[in-house]
């Protein structure tokens, strides 16, 4: 349940499906923060355009695209790992569990979740969380295949989302983010993200983080520079949705995506490169750019861990390791952490 409706009210739409699915709405300006933020950013020495606004309508259709791309191998390997897990995850658990999802996305991992928690209590809460409006359109599936399901569903960014589910009351609570996700923020980013995780959560609440972890330089590069060229597609259509929402004037075809792997910092590294010099108008804010041939703007980072790195973690942002699985080759790691008792 959540409870502090004046929360709702002041900073969310709230839309009622059924009396089993609603979902809230942000009220910021979405189009005026992609104008504030990318006028910023791209304004900048070193360019960069910040990773959420990759999510729109044809970024979330693209993003379900390299999840099942033979390459990117983080999607189906986490899918096993929970697959195998389902029988052992309640072992885990003490009594009734609400589902919280921060990154939802299509909400393919969240079945496997539910089957867990299925085998052990009657009615489930979920509350998914995404900045996309696919999150719509993958609860109503959701809803339509579980009739034990309550949805509760925010479309906003995490970290005002996280203060939403603060208000989820009278519920142990297990917080899945999952798909590498957290390796999109930068190391001391990813501490103050699990140190503001660990602030929304009760004693028994769990979190269950999924991790990728450092593996060979080809497989890792491979993941991002698929042989189809959906992740150069995902990537410039950052682009496109600049022009689109703010009249810019990028041509896609004068820009190339470029994706490798830095082993000192162990994360790969997303770029698109302009191609030749260049200048680009924006007209939503009267600003022109300018790029020189081989210029770059960063769009994304994705950190690798080890699995030393990831205890490490959850040491310092005050977390209990429960148990850590990963799958037979050692790809990728799905970590269960409690709160540490003080
Ligand atoms: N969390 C995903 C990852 O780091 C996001 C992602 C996958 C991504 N493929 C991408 C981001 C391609 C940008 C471009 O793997």
């Amino acid at each position: 349940m959540i409870t502090n409706t004046k929360l709702e009210t002041q900073n969310y739409d709230k839309v009622t499906v059924t009396p089993r699915f609603c979902y809230f709405t942000s009220k910021a300006d979405n189009q005026s923060t992609l104008e504030r933020e990318a006028s910023y950013s791209l304004s900048r020495k070193r360019k960069f355009i910040h990773p959420k606004f990759f999510y729109d309508k044809t970024g979330s259709d693209l993003f379900e695209q390299i999840c099942l791309l033979p390459e990117y191998y983080l999607t189906r390997t986490e899918m096993k790992i929970l697959h195998d897990i389902t029988n052992e995850l309640p072992n885990y658990l003490k009594g009734n569990y609400a589902l919280v999802e921060l990154g939802s996305g299509s909400s393919t991992k969240t079945r496997k979740l539910l089957e867990a928690l299925s085998s052990i209590q009657n009615q489930i809460e979920y509350y998914p969380i995404d900045i996309s409006d696919i999150l719509k359109d993958s609860s109503t599936s959701l809803h339509d295949e579980y009739d034990n399901l309550k949805i509760t569903g925010i479309i906003d960014q995490y970290e005002p989302a996280l203060e939403f589910i603060k208000h989820i009351d009278h519920q142990k609570k297990i917080i899945a983010f999952l798909g590498s996700s957290l390796g999109n923020f930068e190391p001391e980013q990813a501490l103050e993200f699990l140190s503001s995780i660990h602030k929304c959560m009760q004693k028994n609440d769990l979190l269950l983080l999924g991790l990728d972890l450092v593996k060979d330089t080809k497989i890792l590069e491979k993941a991002y520079n698929d042989s189809k060229g959906i992740t150069a597609k995902f990537n410039l259509n950052l682009l496109s949705r600049i022009n689109k929402e703010l009249q810019a004037s990028f041509d896609i075809k004068k820009f190339e995506h470029l994706a490798k792997f830095n082993k000192n910092q162990s994360r790969i590294e997303m770029y698109l490169r302009s191609k030749v010099n260049q200048e680009v108008y924006i007209t939503s804010t009267g600003f022109s750019l300018k790029f020189k041939k081989d210029e770059l703007i960063s769009t994304e980072y994705s950190y690798k861990y080890d699995i030393p790195q990831i205890k490490e973690m959850a040491q310092k942002t005050g977390f209990n390791l429960q148990k850590m699985w990963t799958d037979k080759k050692n790809h990728f790691a799905l970590a269960l952490l409690s709160l540490r008792e003080l």
